[in-house]
């Protein structure tokens, strides 16, 4: 029997109402008590000083296989997620080719259990080759292990194929996680539209292009009943849509990147192409509407949207050059030291943001240190200062506007099913 006794952290499991210092003792890969004092022959953690929380879960990667594994494999994608402090995450259907078949969603489960070191859940598309036109085999995706559908990448421009989808997927409680982009005001823009895109010389993106979007699938839900998540929602417009309609009992939910909480368009006057993202930076006002609607339960989660790009799909001009960022790596230091160091979110609530909450949104049965669930456990160090080095990278993706910058607050240690699989950012 193998035992792992993490001794004297702060216990942090919103889902049990648990803050305390306290010890988690595991045994054979399952969380065998949480309780004071444990006394068992197992190898011994010190946790004093550490958080200890459930494993975070991350509910919005790309991790571009099959197809793209010159940008990222489920392999590296899966050791960047550990080594962030991820222990479950989703990835998205935009491979080659598309997750839209059984076939290839069982391909990304078989290669995750081979070559990957977290557990990985793939997310199907709404529709063939993600075209917008005709929808996936939803049941055969659910069928073969996906947990939502999603274009993500790509918006599903006519309404009557998303009112299709969200009928369809109803009849299976399944999510649909919409990426909310009216094409026809955002095509070819490289920013946020306004005062720093005119300043700079860079067509815009408009923040009606996501709010006519949002408003258009919160309209199609409550029509339908069915459950849409709206993805990285970056406009003060999105998130008041989204709290209206919660209040009035519509089944929406919602993530927001850490890119979203922290960056301005201001920062895209340095024409570095890691800035260019899609929804893009938006401006101060938006930050301070999402970051209040982290705390009043408007958004339900914190996703990275992962999204690594080989050297050549941004070594160029801003015009040409991909959208993403590579946030696996990156995500828990950035709200530690942007939103806990600075007072703006709680401890609790950032932990209920990364783990119990996107384990609801996508119903796994994830993101607790419930007595008997397999033992996925993050260990945060807050105190530690690190600068964000991307050439140190597990992830092949190094597109980061972090890079270089200190941070203080991260992932220490990464347990996923009882087995330590990270140390300090490294990979054991
Ligand atoms: O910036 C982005 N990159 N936004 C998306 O929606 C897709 C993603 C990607 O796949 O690179």
């Amino acid at each position: 029997m193998t035992k792992l006794l993490v001794k004297g952290g702060r216990v942090i499991d919103p889902a049990n109402g648990i803050d305390e210092v306290i010890d988690l003792l595991v045994t054979d890969g399952i969380i065998a008590a949480v309780d004071k004092n444990i006394k068992a022959a197992a190898e011994v953690i010190d946790a004093a000083g550490l958080i200890v929380c459930p494993g975070l879960v991350d509910i919005h990667t790309h991790l571009r296989e099959p197809g793209y594994e010159y940008k990222e494999d489920i392999a590296s994608g899966t050791r960047a997620a550990a080594a962030g402090g991820f222990t479950t995450i989703c990835c998205m259907p935009n491979t080659k080719p598309v997750i839209d078949n059984g076939a290839t969603a069982s391909f990304v489960r078989e290669r995750a259990r081979k070559s990957g070191v977290v557990n990985v859940y793939p997310v199907g598309a709404i529709t063939q080759q993600q075209e917008g036109k005709r929808l996936a085999p939803i049941a055969e995706l659910i069928a073969a292990g996906c947990v939502a559908v999603s274009d993500d990448g790509q918006a599903v421009m006519s309404s009557e194929v998303m009112k299709n989808a969200l009928e369809y997927a109803k009849m299976w409680g399944l999510p649909v996680l919409s990426h909310c982009e009216d094409k026809n005001l955002s095509h070819n823009g490289q920013m946020n539209e306004g005062y720093y895109s005119i300043l700079y010389g860079l067509k815009g993106i408009p923040a009606v292009a996501e709010d006519i979007m949002v408003s258009r699938d919160i309209l199609l839900a409550e029509l339908t009943g069915a459950h849409v998540h709206i993805c990285h929602v970056s406009t003060r417009g999105a998130v008041e849509l989204i709290r209206r309609a919660k209040k009035k009992g519509i089944h929406v939910t919602c993530e927001v990147a850490p890119h979203h909480l922290t960056l301005t368009d201001e920062i895209v006057g340095t024409y570095d192409t890691d800035t260019k993202v899609n929804p893009p930076l938006r401006t101060g006002n938006d930050i301070e509407a999402l970051i209040a609607a982290l705390s009043d339960g408007t958004i339900d989660c914190i996703a990275t949207d992962h999204a690594p790009h080989n050297i050549e799909s941004k070594d160029c001009e801003y015009n040409l050059a991909a959208y993403g960022i590579s946030g696996l790596e990156t995500a828990v230091a950035v709200c530690m030291d942007w939103l806990f160091h600075t007072g703006k979110v709680n401890i609790n609530q950032l932990i209920k943001l990364l783990t119990i909450q996107p384990a609801e949104v996508l119903r796994l049965n994830r993101g607790t240190l419930d007595i008997g669930a397999e033992a996925d456990i993050t260990i945060i160090n807050p105190e530690t200062k690190k600068q964000v080095v991307p050439n140190r990278f597990y992830s092949k993706g190094t597109n980061t506007p972090y890079k270089g910058m200190m941070l203080k607050g991260w992932p220490y240690m990464t347990i996923v099913k009882g087995r330590i699989v990270a140390r300090d950012g490294i990979i054991l």
